[in-house]
């Protein structure tokens, strides 16, 4: 049994709180991994928000990075390896076999339910049980168990507080727009909304040497640090027409766009600043419906498309993005705020105001 601190939620719409929890040793192909730095991604604020009082108290954090430091009998991974920690798959639905695990068919009971209160939950509170295993690591805790396929081996030389967002919010980003748009250089890119995934479609434009990359967001610092980035340009939404500014720092409409914001209204000026044949990438997480412009997307032949966590085959794209990071290519300490671990409250308060981009917290212990 290991001893832990964790950030759990007790309470429907509360925010979570850091306890004393033990985890049990690791079985099967699952390795314990003794956190170092986990980011606060909006996902793990979106999901708390709603989570149901039946399945409480809960961890999350989907961002872990660290070090293995017990393994399983059917694991591979070695103690002393570092790793990332990302989204969790089954392994054998035809999505996973075919390298598209953020697809898998089991995706939301991997990822988004978490692994209820059971007697084989790796978590326990008081001698009890709890619920775990959100995006199979409920990494806002020193040490947190996965399992060999969302444990993804990384080269020493990376700050973990760096290589923490790695696993969600950057792999999000930067994999939308050389993944999933598949953007070539001549390609003109807009990014709705600057926080850490938009910030992150933008370093990625960058790479694939985009010419134009617009960035939309209110904030003042974010637009800023945008055009720090790589943006060649950022619109402020709350000042004018942003179809209509759009359209003319595109030369006449862009070949891609991604909204990372979830906001309907915004979704259909996303769609109104696109070229013909243009593609617009849904990522931004919790808008219920929006209306469908057909008339515009037919018309022009626009691609409308979700993505999850960048189209990113986790084993082979998050190893490039270490490569990238260490080549000085994904500036990641711009978005990075860090925080003790102790410090939870605020870093928990940091991101749901949006006072840090990605506040991530550092296990010194
Ligand atoms: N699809 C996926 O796999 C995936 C993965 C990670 C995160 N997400 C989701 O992506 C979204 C973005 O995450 P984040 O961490 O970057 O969040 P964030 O809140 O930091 O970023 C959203 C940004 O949108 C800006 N914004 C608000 N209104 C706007 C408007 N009208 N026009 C333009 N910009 C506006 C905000 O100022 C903010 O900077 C969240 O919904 C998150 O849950 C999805
Ligand atoms: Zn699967
Ligand atoms: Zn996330």
């Amino acid at each position: 049994m290991i001893d832990a601190r964790a950030a759990v939620l007790f309470e429907a719409g509360a925010d979570p709180a850091l306890t004393d929890v033990v985890l049990r040793p690791p079985v099967g192909e699952e390795v314990l991994v003794r956190i170092d730095a986990v980011g606060i991604c909006h996902t793990d604020i979106s999901v708390a928000a709603r989570w149901p009082a039946r399945r409480l108290p809960m961890v999350f954090g989907h961002e872990g990075a660290g070090t293995v430091v017990a393994t399983g009998p059917q694991a591979e991974l070695r103690g002393g390896q570092p790793v990332v920690l990302t989204f969790a798959s089954c392994g054998r639905c035809p999505y996973c076999v075919t390298g598209r695990p953020a697809y898998c068919e089991s995706s939301t009971d991997h990822n988004m339910r978490g692994d209820g209160a059971g007697e084989s939950s790796a978590l326990r509170l008081d001698g009890h049980p709890i619920a775990g295993g959100f995006f199979g690591q409920s990494s806002l805790a020193t040490y947190a168990i996965a399992r060999q396929g969302n444990a993804v081996s990384i080269d020493d030389g990376l700050e973990p507080a760096l290589a923490a967002p790695l696993g969600c919010s950057v792999q999000t980003g930067v994999g939308t727009v050389l993944n999933a748009l598949a953007v070539r250089p001549e390609d003109t890119v807009v990014v709705f909304g600057a926080g850490a995934v938009g910030l992150s479609a933008v370093m990625g434009a960058r790479i694939a040497g985009c010419r134009t990359i617009v960035a939309v967001d209110p904030v003042p610092q974010r637009r800023d640090l945008a055009i720090d980035l790589g943006a060649t340009a950022a619109v402020d939404p709350s000042a004018g027409d942003v179809t209509a500014a759009v359209r003319e720092l595109t030369g006449g409409g862009a070949h891609a766009a991604v909204d990372t914001t979830a906001v309907p209204e915004v979704l259909t000026t996303a769609l109104t600043v696109l070229r013909p044949r243009g593609a617009l990438a849904l990522v931004g997480l919790g808008a219920p419906v929006a209306p469908l412009p057909v008339g515009l997307i037919m018309g022009r032949g626009l691609t409308v498309r979700g993505v999850v966590e960048g189209d990113s085959e986790p084993h082979t794209f998050i190893p490039r993005l270490v490569a990238l990071a260490k080549a000085g290519e994904l500036p990641l300490e711009r978005l990075v705020t860090t925080f003790a671990f102790e410090d939870f409250d605020a870093a928990w308060s940091a991101a749901k105001t949006g006072r840090a981009i990605k506040p991530v917290l550092v296990n010194g212990s």
